[in-house]
């Protein structure tokens, strides 16, 4: 059975100023010193240390100029479930390891230590399976620079308030449970003209950007509090902006269903505009702002 974590104090380290944020786009673009300056300021944000031993696994070999950085990483085995999470402290030479942190789990993974379980596939920003918090924020790991500053100590959590797998994966079946049942997909009766494509014009298409760039990595709700309290219930910043993706989308014929599905306490009215998601998007999106619009479309029609 997985574990429930519980890490309440994490509550201000989810967001973070949109001039600390990760860039939208690639790698390429990340910058060091914010991201460097951010670990030095949420560093009072973090979470205890689970209650438990820690144990360090030092880098394989050492040399002379070695730029030598710490890793704390939560763990947790479904193997051993009564045995409590813990930190586990890696130390790595920043000289032999890539940019991003991903790169630093990786290295680990494949050098110092096998066990150690994160889910991980394009490297790029583009499948959303390596979100995690890092340093008292949600975003994706391949985007997410180290620090170079090696007298800070990196401090790495699975997404907040989320059951946990195994070590830093989460588990999204309420996730992605949630995502289906607002039929992310074009519903429409009338046949297109020429029996092919459904067009748009392309003003109607300019209204889905910022929308359909979604990854579903799930950092933006996994931030939210109102998400945290009601998950059973509260559908959340992300599963919110894709419902809304779907309402923009000229295409579409089963508005008035999909508001229909909406219209209660809890699906959407439970987002008090706290805006921790918008802060938090790896990929500069504004979910915060897509659900005033279903709000504002709910109110309208
Ligand atoms: S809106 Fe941003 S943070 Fe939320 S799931 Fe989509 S890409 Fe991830
Ligand atoms: S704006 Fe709404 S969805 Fe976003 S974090 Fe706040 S309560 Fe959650
Ligand atoms: S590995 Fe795909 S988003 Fe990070």
């Amino acid at each position: 059975m997985a574990a429930l974590r519980t890490s309440t104090s994490r509550l201000l380290a989810c967001s973070r100023s949109p001039a600390l944020r990760p860039p939208i786009t690639a790698r390429n673009y990340a910058t060091v010193d914010p991201l460097a300056k951010l670990g030095e300021s949420m560093s009072s944000t973090q979470p205890p240390v689970p209650p438990n031993k820690t144990s360090t696994v030092e880098e394989p070999q050492k040399t002379q100029d070695a730029r030598t950085k710490t890793f704390h990483i939560y763990r947790w085995s479904p193997d051993t479930p009564t045995e409590k999470p813990k930190m586990q402290s890696y130390t790595l030479d920043l000289n032999k390891t890539g940019p991003m942190v991903l790169d630093a789990l990786i290295r680990i993974k494949n050098e110092v230590d096998p066990t150690l379980t994160f889910r991980r596939s394009c490297r790029e920003g583009i499948c959303g399976s390596c979100a995690m918090n890092i340093d008292g924020v949600n975003t994706l790991a391949c985007l997410c620079r180290i620090p170079t500053n090696t007298s800070h100590e990196s401090r790495i959590y699975p997404l907040p308030h989320t059951y946990v797998v195994k070590d830093l994966v989460p588990d999204l079946t309420q996730f992605y449970k949630q995502y289906k049942s607002i039929k992310p997909f074009l519903q429409r009766d009338t046949k297109s003209p020429d029996g092919k494509e459904h067009r748009q014009s392309p003003a109607d298409r300019k209204k889905l950007d910022g929308l359909y760039e979604c990854i579903l990595c799930a950092c933006c709700s996994t931030s939210c509090p109102s998400y945290w309290w009601n998950s059973e219930e509260y559908l959340g910043p992300a599963v919110l902006l894709q419902s809304y993706r779907w309402l923009a989308d000229s295409r579409d014929e089963r508005k008035a269903e999909r508001k229909a599905a909406l219209d209660n306490n809890m699906s959407l009215y439970r987002c008090h505009t706290i805006l921790n998601c918008s802060r938090t998007c790896p990929k500069g999106l504004n979910p915060g702002k897509a659900i005033q619009e279903i709000k504002k479309a709910m109110a309208t029609t």
